[in-house]
């Protein structure tokens, strides 16, 4: 979590960080502010939202604020409360450098007591605050240069780290280093022009090569030219300059009010780019480059694990459905997070599938280490290119939803429901679980599954009716069977987050095992009951909440009018297979979630307390 930018270069620093500090408001957004070198070394901090820092230097005034380089950050808080104090950068003692940090130093208590012992003083609660006083330390006593103190304070201290330093006595050098935390080096088109961020997104607006650093590299920028170290080592590190694909309006809101609902409504388009150049269905054929070499280790595993966290965990869970159906792999799916730490049983030839978004999340990575060194294979299903868990798995393919801001996950989810599929097509065609002629059908449902996400969307007006009549429920609970019930899952999550109403998603028949005493006439219950294999089943259930006077809000199959009979609200959308219905029945839950929190006055894009990479565990 925590947003971090840099600048050197000839354009106003303070202008560019602020830009790029609203593009990664989204990684954390409990304070902000930035160091410039306006002559001195000057801070400026705010608790609260990036706008509240640029209101703050508007006070300020312009005319202090003319810098060429400078560093900017915006908090997720780990050590101390957010407030003007605890907000980045921060100084040494002696005020001549200033820090940025994404990450935690986990061995920063006793460093700031043998720091105190030797008479620093410190003004924040913070690890980072201990870092630069740490580095400031070694400068001073080991006489070291700013680059060499910064390195050897690196090696010895523990824990994840994306850092930007600068120094009033070095007033043209910029240091970043990185462990853990992801950091991106943009190569500005004019000469001695640099940027530091920890996504692409404040970078893509003015150039598309990138370096991204790898762990344990610090990276120092000065006399207008880059060199890459590796931190222990010191032995310098070639770049490998990529090129960014990314567009400036995938990053920005394009007429929507929000970028979650901007991203509900690119689903048509995000899931036929992950399609793209992968599934024909006119010619049946199917291609996954990133996993090719992998297939037979797919199809000869005598167990596939998936892991991952939230809403990337309910996709693993979708998938487990999938690959049972179609491949008759047994199917594991794991919290990263307590995977990593219930010494897992791992066996030669068990394929781990990593799901993540961000490719960043701090428990499915140490996940994927872990099943690494026990002899797995690991494939990642990541959305962001060259992210930290796109590197750590042995192959992978990415998701290409495009950037997703929103702190709610939804266009990601779909575009990991659909790489998701198309594995287990591949395997199970490969292995002979899945028959030629079901192949193809599937093939050309997967086909038409955009067109009918389209029409699912065309419910926004008739949800937006319905999100007004629940919007001040105080709990929900989701239903779903079979495929449906991760979906299931997956609404209520998306409610609690943006909209902090309670909601539990259970599978159906779970009800009467204990959640059915939650239900009476107050109670919202989103069921989604499409017709497939469980249909008959759970219009039973849907019998139990109204015998109990509990509301229904049924996500049917069009033209259901068995359902529509019995529940409050219909949501109608197109039929298609069993397997591939959460690509279409998670849109109206989507939308819900969103509506009923603008309803309610929520910060959709940030909700309270949240981040949308999770880089500590
Ligand atoms: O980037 P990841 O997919 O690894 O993130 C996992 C979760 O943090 C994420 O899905 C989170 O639960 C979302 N806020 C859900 O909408």
């Amino acid at each position: 979590m925590c947003g971090i930018v840099a600048y050197i270069g000839s354009r106003h620093a303070h202008s560019v960080i602020l830009k790029g500090l609203k593009r990664l408001e989204y990684r954390g957004y409990d304070s902000a502010g930035l160091a410039l070198m306006n002559g001195n070394l000057s801070v400026y901090k705010k608790q609260g939202k990036v706008s509240d820092l640029e209101n703050y230097l508007h006070e300020v005034g312009q005319d202090t604020l003319h810098a060429s380089l400078g560093i900017g950050h915006t908090r997720w808080a780990t050590h101390g409360e957010p407030n003007d104090v605890n907000a980045h950068p921060h100084y040494s003692g002696n005020k001549e450098l200033a820090i940025i940090h994404n990450g935690i130093i986990e061995n920063y208590d006793s460093l700031r007591t043998e720091l105190i012992n030797k008479g620093h003083q410190f003004e924040s609660e913070t690890d980072t605050e201990v870092l630069i006083h740490f580095i400031e330390d070694i400068k001073k006593h080991e006489n070291l240069s700013l680059e060499e103190s910064v390195r050897v304070a690196l090696t010895r201290v523990i824990g994840a780290y994306a850092i930007c330093i600068v120094s009033a006595s070095e007033p043209n050098t910029l240091i970043a280093a990185r462990k853990g935390s992801p950091l991106v080096l943009g190569l500005g088109k004019e000469k001695g022009e640099f940027f530091l961020a920890s996504d692409a997104t404040p970078i893509v607006e003015y150039t598309s090569d990138v370096v991204y650093l790898n762990d344990n590299e610090v990276c120092v920028i000065k006399n207008e030219k880059f060199t890459i170290k590796d931190i222990h080592t010191e032995l310098e590190t070639a770049p490998y300059i990529q090129t960014l694909d990314i567009e400036l309006e995938a990053i920005e809101k394009g007429g929507f009010e929000h970028f979650m609902l901007k991203e509900i409504y690119e689903q048509p388009k995000s899931i036929s780019d992950c399609m793209r150049g992968r599934l024909n269905a006119e010619t049946s054929t199917m291609m996954l480059g990133g996993i090719r070499e992998y297939i037979d280790n797919m199809v000869d595993a005598n167990r596939i694990i998936i892991i991952g966290c939230g809403t990337s965990w309910h996709a693993g869970l979708v998938a487990e459905y999938i690959f049972e159906d179609l491949c008759r792999i047994p199917v594991e799916v794991e919290y990263a997070s307590e995977f990593r730490y219930r010494n897992p049983v791992i066996n030669p030839g068990d394929v781990v599938i990593a799901i993540s978004q961000s490719g960043e999340t701090a428990d499915t990575l140490a996940a994927i280490e872990l099943a690494k060194a026990q002899g797995a294979i690991v494939l990642g299903v990541c959305n962001v290119v060259g992210s930290s868990i796109a590197r750590a798995s042995h192959a992978g393919s990415y998701t290409h939803a495009g950037p997703e801001i929103g702190v709610a996950s939804t266009k990601a989810f779909t575009a990991q429901l659909t790489v998701l599929t198309m594995f287990a097509l591949l395997v199970g065609r490969k292995k002979g679980t899945l028959d030629e002629a079901f192949y193809q059908t599937l093939l050309q449902e997967m086909d038409e599954i955009p067109e009918k996400v389209e029409k699912a969307l065309e419910l926004n007006a008739h949800i937006k009716y319905i999100s007004d009549i629940y919007k001040d429920a105080t709990n929900a609970i989701y239903l779903g069977r079979g495929h449906n019930f991760p979906v299931a899952l997956e609404g209520a999550l998306k409610l609690k987050e943006i909209s902090y109403i309670h909601a539990e998603g259970y599978p159906a028949a779970e009800m009467k095992h204990g959640p059915i005493a939650l239900i009476d006439k107050e109670m919202p219950v989103v069921v989604v009951a499409t017709q497939d294999s469980s249909y008959e089943k759970v219009v039973s259930n849907i019998q139990e909440v109204k015998a109990r006077k509990g509301q229904v809000i049924a996500v049917v199959t069009e033209g259901d009018s068995l359902i529509a009979n019995m529940a409050d609200h219909v949501l109608e959308i197109p039929a298609t297979n069993q397997l591939l219905t959460p690509l279409v029945s998670v849109i109206p839950l989507q939308l819900l979630s969103y509506h009923i929190a603008v309803l309610r006055n929520c910060n959709v894009d940030q909700p309270r307390n949240l981040a949308k990479s999770v880089t500590v565990e």
